[in-house]
């Protein structure tokens, strides 16, 4: 029978029906227990893997969050508890997702009958879609799991949550029941990898079986209950032709980015958070001749290389103990022992970056990664802080010497107000002017004035430099007419710039 707890009986049988409501355990339902209901799913069913759009449960079906009444979440509450109470949660674990949806669904209309509670049909299905992924998954993120346009999601604390759309950051109208279900929530995610969050490990970094990179960090520290952020992976990362389609970057600068990607220049692209960093560096790797062996080193695997001969690297935090931690400097130190001949780091966060650089001026010429800065000019800034911060003890000269000798070109993304992205510099690093390193800026955007819907306007443009430095470059791989071009076409009459 699929009733009570603690009957041992193997198949799952219906709740017992409104027309005995003697039998009915849901009649002695205690009064609502959320730690106590939320806890019994978390240990008995199997937590689905995070996935994107899923014809089945239907409820997962991509909505816009709707607005609802405090009296909802207090029925949702009562009929949960009462659920919780009926249910034999061993047993619906082993039923397919349909079959479970099927059984809650009877026992929460009768539920809904004995208590007579009154809703309309269309409250009543959302109720059931709500306790469905209560029960089933990922509770009220489903429906925002399930959406393909949502970037990120973010989830300060049980009343507030946040996402990202088409560039704008929204509130919605998600809640949880409380923190507890939250932190229920948070941890049924991350042990989906093996992970635990929870008072002695209050942080934790993942990345879900689809690829979705995840960061929870829960009380004490995070003050008003756990604070969770999901960077929701696209399966169809985008290509420079979207960038260009969305107006991130010209044709013409697209070309040169193809060309910079080709001819094995050394880059760093640089931006905010959320910018489009990794994003770029993806279509980046396109370009990328397939003979040739590269070995990516990320936090979190996100990019997608198409070529034959790729290694793929992690880095690994420590365990429950504090040991067995791998950096990223390890992983990059180990790189140069695998005979590489292009190392992409996802992302340059610590003293990495010394060992980047060395590679970058040791015969891996085309090493690629991304550092969190808003300006070129911060970027290489923040590379010798980052060298600084290492421990090594050289002189600012000497760093910055090792920089010009490595970096040949900065790509600065940036997301700007109007929520857009744009690839805003691409910058040369040229040389040193005393104790001062110098650049020079190839292709620009220029922002020139707002819409009547708050957009911006700009346009990307070169800046009239006809021979990068890395022309002789693009020539040994036959590239310097479409790169020249490029450069000519881009550029904008002194007349229309002003
Ligand atoms: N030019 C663009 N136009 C529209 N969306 C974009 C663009 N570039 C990136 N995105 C989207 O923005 C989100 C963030 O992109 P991405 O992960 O590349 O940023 P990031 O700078 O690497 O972020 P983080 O700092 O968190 O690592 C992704 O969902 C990505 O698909
Ligand atoms: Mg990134």
């Amino acid at each position: 029978m699929f009733g009570k707890r603690g009957n041992d009986s193997p198949a799952p049988v219906r709740a017992p029906t409104p027309e005995r409501p003697q039998a009915q355990p849901v009649a002695a339902a205690p009064a609502p227990a959320p730690a106590r209901a939320e806890a019994a799913p978390r240990a008995a069913v199997a937590a689905p893997s995070m996935r994107m759009p899923d014809p089945v449960p239907a409820a997962s079906e991509p909505q816009p969050a709707r607005a609802r009444p405090e009296s909802y979440y207090e029925t949702k509450t009562q009929v949960f508890a009462a659920l919780i109470d009926t249910i034999d949660l061993s047993q619906l674990a082993k039923l397919d997702a349909e079959s479970a949806r099927e059984e809650i669904r009877d026992i929460v209309n009768d539920i809904i009958a004995i208590k007579n509670f009154a809703m309309t049909i269309a409250e009543q299905e959302d109720l059931l879609g709500d306790i469905c992924n209560d029960v089933l998954g990922y509770g009220p993120l489903e429906p925002l799991l399930a959406r393909d346009d949502i970037a990120d999601i973010m989830v300060n604390g049980a009343r507030q949550t946040f996402i990202e759309v088409a560039g704008k950051v929204q509130e919605t109208s998600i809640r949880f029941r409380d923190n507890q279900q939250l932190l229920n929530i948070c941890q049924r995610i991350v042990s989906q990898v093996g992970r635990r969050v929870d008072e002695t490990s209050p942080i934790c970094d993942a990345r879900l079986p689809d690829g979705s990179r995840v960061n929870v960090i829960a009380p004490p520290l995070a003050i008003d209950g756990a604070a969770l952020t999901i960077r929701k992976f696209k399966k169809d990362k985008l290509t420079l032709d979207q960038l260009v389609k969305f107006g991130a970057i010209s044709p013409e600068g697209a070309t040169i980015l193809q060309i910079i990607g080709r001819v094995r220049c050394n880059v760093i692209i640089s931006g905010g958070t959320g910018s489009g960093k990794t994003t770029l560096l993806n279509c980046l790797t396109r370009y990328i001749d397939t003979d040739e062996r590269i070995i990516t080193c990320e936090d979190s695997a996100e990019l997608q290389l198409q070529q034959p001969h790729v290694v793929r690297l992690e880095t690994r935090p420590p365990n429950i103990e504090g040991e067995g931690e791998i950096t990223m400097r390890d992983l990059v130190k180990n790189c140069l022992r695998m005979r590489p001949e292009r190392i992409i780091v996802g992302e340059v966060r610590g003293p990495e970056v010394f060992d980047l650089l060395q590679a970058m001026n040791t015969g891996h010429d085309g090493s690629m990664g991304t550092i969190h800065s808003n300006s070129p000019r911060e970027c290489l800034n923040r590379m010798e802080s980052m060298i600084a911060m290492g421990g090594f003890t050289l002189p600012a000269r000497t760093v910055r010497e090792i920089i010009v000798g490595s970096v040949d070109v900065i790509i600065q993304a940036a997301r700007l107000r109007d929520g857009s992205r744009r690839i805003t510099h691409i910058t040369e690093v040229l040389g040193m002017e005393g104790d001062v390193i110098t650049t020079q800026d190839l292709f620009l955007y220029d922002i020139v004035g707002e819409d009547s819907q708050g957009r911006l306007v700009g346009r990307h443009r070169s800046t009239g430099v006809g021979r990068p430095a890395f022309w002789e470059r693009a020539r040994y791989y036959n590239e310097e007419q479409r790169l020249a071009a490029a450069l000519d076409a881009a550029e904008i009459s002194e007349g229309a710039l002003r």
